[in-house]
């Protein structure tokens, strides 16, 4: 086995060691709305679930001086809101698209042509055919070395009718895509396990 201490690697090959074998990542597609009231739209990809009875969903972003914060972050916090949309197979040229860095007087919903849903719990809005959607409410932020998390705790959820069978969505209907290192995505395949514990 190669075997190292991250301190013997520059950031660089650390970066993308840790990004390529944290994978597939699930994308959140964050929504928020500027304190002059410029909607914004984001992927995430460091991101995830916390807590379940209480549903509370965290992402990572590079920490710095307000002024410099990503647009999303700057917002989340300001406002205390935002929306994570799923990203599906259908969703991935635009959702990249989305990650273009554009001044934040402009509107990635705009520049992509994407049509604003109304939420109902948050100002933020969301994408309108994202097939599910969370309102969420800032719960806490938290610095960790270069990056802030930032956690939200879910208030409100939009499914799209289709997904569901009994109430419920099944996971074969869901084709969420991931991000892996480097230069790929990936969709998501199924496999049917019968888990034994
Ligand atoms: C699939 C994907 C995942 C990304 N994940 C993250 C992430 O987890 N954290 C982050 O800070 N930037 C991430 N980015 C980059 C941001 O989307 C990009 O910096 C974007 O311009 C931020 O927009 P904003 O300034 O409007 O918030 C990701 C980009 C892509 C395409």
């Amino acid at each position: 086995m190669h075997e190292f201490a991250p301190s013997d690697r520059t950031e660089r090959e650390i970066s993308r060691l840790v990004k390529t074998v944290v994978t597939p990542r699930p994308i959140a597609w964050i929504s928020t709305v500027s304190d002059a009231g410029v909607d914004n739209l984001a992927p995430f990809s460091s991101y995830n679930y916390v807590s379940l009875t209480e549903p509370t969903v965290l992402f990572n972003t590079p920490n710095g001086p307000r002024s410099e914060l990503k647009d999303t972050a700057r917002n989340a916090l300001e406002s205390g809101e935002f929306v994570v949309n799923i990203v599906t197979e259908a969703d991935i040229e635009r959702m990249d698209h989305t990650s273009a860095a554009l001044p934040d007087d402009e509107s990635e919903f705009d520049l992509v042509d994407i049509e604003r849903g109304e939420s109902r719990t948050v100002s933020a809005p969301r994408v309108a055919d994202a097939t599910v959607s969370m309102e969420c409410t800032l719960h806490d932020s938290i610095e960790v070395h270069d990056k802030l998390m930032i956690l939200g705790d879910v208030q409100y959820v939009h499914v799209d009718d289709e997904l569901l069978t009994d109430g419920q969505i099944d996971m074969r209907d869901l084709d969420t895509v991931g991000r892996l290192g480097g230069p790929y995505y990936t969709v998501s395949d199924p496999l049917p396990f019968e888990r034994q514990f």
